[in-house]
């Protein structure tokens, strides 16, 4: 039987429409999800939307809607952008479904009956857009200390979540797993936030509507991030012990932003300890975009739209350049200028130009017909041993979610492809009919090159290798479980590429 892999985005507000932002988990949880497909996994990629709390609600009476009314229209546009950008995800939850309401309702009167929950009152500083209470001593310069708008004072009647009783547990556990939390930096945040204490959570609100009923309280919400991370399980069908949830749970990998990382690396498996779950194997948070050299707001007017560049550059450049611009993990920047060079140097010049050099030589001195080689010189074979290594390098990066290293690795082997070209000089050898056999090695080893980094970058790019493994003349072997050098066989009709990605001026 396939291993098992499951994997998840955050679960996004649909009182913003989707942008760079959303794009930017989005895509590389794909990245990851084709790419452990090819490896032979079973896998499990779930995304959706977050659909409850306040922050709804208000946007939803703003626009004159329903609350559920604004979540439908809202979810569509991220549905079509998912499409749009070839997101591979095996599921959509909505926290507004049967599914989800009643597994959440579920955990919480498990927790409940465990002792865990208990009915409190509550008075603190709240901040209603980031749906966070802070304590006094959080708040900077009386502001909240994430977003900086003012907070009020609420006080309520609230369930709370025993999580003080949990800090010994979770703090062992962060370090007896040393890749639980990552990258590195944030474990260490996460780990000093523990260590100065964990106050009990209050998770339920009275003073709106919106939201998951208190079962047999429905004077309560249930707290929206309460409900929210709970999506991670019902999904697989939780309560329920189905299928998909002894297969996939626990989860191998949460993708979120640095700005969630509390909620998903403290409260969360705090109360799957509560319910006696397993907690994920991981919990990965990336780094923030801001758009060139600004931070990315609606009152500076800069959100970038991916659909705007899609338009504009194409999904696969759009893909690329998330990816390998900004080491995932750390803060980046979005301009135009550096898209353009990016598409310009990598994608059109490296990536293009190979495979329509090497297809139309193919074409030209072979007919299309691959020709199988001779014995391989060293040139050839140091071709080869980087393309072997670059397979094996690829899957270290991607397993510790180094996007931009694993695309740098394989761009090492497309270089060292346009270099072999230009060192073996192929249109030299074509000239002499006794060097015919060294020109078909050439072509062999510079196709056979290629066909291995297009089936690795189908993760990245899927229609550019698509389209590239259809000139390759690659039939359904667009695997890598078993690949190795040699698989393209002789006699393969090779056509002549066109531009993968045509040169943008200006
Ligand atoms: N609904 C919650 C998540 C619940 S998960 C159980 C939420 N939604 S969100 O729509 O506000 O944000 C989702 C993601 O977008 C977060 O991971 C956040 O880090 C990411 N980003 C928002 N702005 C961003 C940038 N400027 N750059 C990169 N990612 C950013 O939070």
């Amino acid at each position: 039987m396939k291993p098992a892999f499951y994997l998840t985005t955050p679960i996004y507000y649909v009182n913003d429409v989707p942008h760079i932002g959303h794009a930017y988990t989005t895509v590389a949880a794909d990245v990851l999800a084709r790419y452990k497909r090819l490896m032979g996994y079973d896998v499990y990629f779930l995304t959706g939307s977050d659909e409850h709390g306040q922050k709804v609600e208000k946007a939803a009476t703003t626009a004159g809607e329903t609350p559920l009314e604004l979540a439908d229209r809202v979810v569509k546009r991220f549905q079509a952008l998912w499409e749009r950008l070839g997101i591979s995800n095996n599921d959509f939850i909505r926290t507004t479904q049967e599914r989800h309401k009643k597994g959440v309702a579920h955990i919480f009167k498990d927790i409940l009956e465990k002792g865990d929950i208990y009915l409190g009152e509550y008075e603190d500083w709240y901040c209603t857009p980031c749906e966070t209470f802070w304590t006094e001593t959080q708040l900077i310069d009386g502001r909240c200390p994430d977003c900086n708008r003012p907070v009020e004072k609420l006080k309520e009647e609230s369930y709370f979540f025993r999580m003080s009783k949990y800090q010994d547990q979770l703090l062992a556990h962060i370090e007896s797993h040393p890749d639980f939390i990552q990258p590195k930096s944030k474990r260490n945040e996460i780990i000093s936030f523990v260590k100065e204490g964990l106050r009990d959570l209050s998770i339920s609100r009275t003073t709106f509507t919106w939201g998951i009923p208190v079962p047999d309280n429905d004077r309560h919400v249930i707290y929206v991030w309460f409900d929210a991370l709970t999506n991670y399980i019902t999904a697989l069908g939780y309560p329920e012990a189905t299928d998909d949830y002894k297969r996939f749970w626990p989860v191998n990998v949460h993708l979120i932003g640095k700005d969630i990382l509390r909620f998903h690396a403290v409260y969360w498996p705090t109360f799957l300890m509560a319910a006696g779950l397993p907690l994920p194997e991981k919990v990965f948070a990336h780094g923030w975009w801001t758009i060139e050299g600004q931070k990315m707001s609606k009152s500076l007017q800069n959100v970038v739209e991916p659909n705007m560049l899609i338009d504009k550059y194409g999904v696969d450049a759009v893909r690329y350049f998330l990816l390998r611009e900004v080491p995932f993990g750390l803060d980046g920047d979005f301009s135009h200028a550096s898209l353009v060079q990016r598409i310009n140097s990598d994608l059109a010049n490296d990536l293009g130009n190979l495979l329509s050099r090497s297809t139309a030589m193919a074409v030209k001195y072979f007919n299309g017909i691959l020709p199988a080689p001779a014995v391989l010189n060293e040139s050839d074979l140091a071709l080869k041993r980087r393309t072997e290594e670059m397979i094996a390098t690829v899957d270290g990066c991607l397993n510790d979610m180094a996007f931009s290293k694993a695309l740098q690795a394989i761009w090492e082997v497309i270089s060292a492809g346009n270099k072999y070209i230009d060192e073996s000089a192929p249109w030299t050898l074509a000239k002499d009919p006794a060097l015919k056999e060294r020109l078909a090695t050439v072509m062999y080893c510079l196709l056979e090159s290629q066909r291995i980094v297009h089936i690795i970058l189908s993760a990245f790019l899927p229609a550019t290798a698509e389209k590239a493994l259809d000139s390759l003349g690659c039939g359904e072997e667009r695997s890598l479980v078993g690949m190795a050098w040699g698989g393209l066989r002789e006699g393969t009709t090779i056509t002549k590429a066109e531009a993968l990605f045509p040169r943008i001026e200006g």
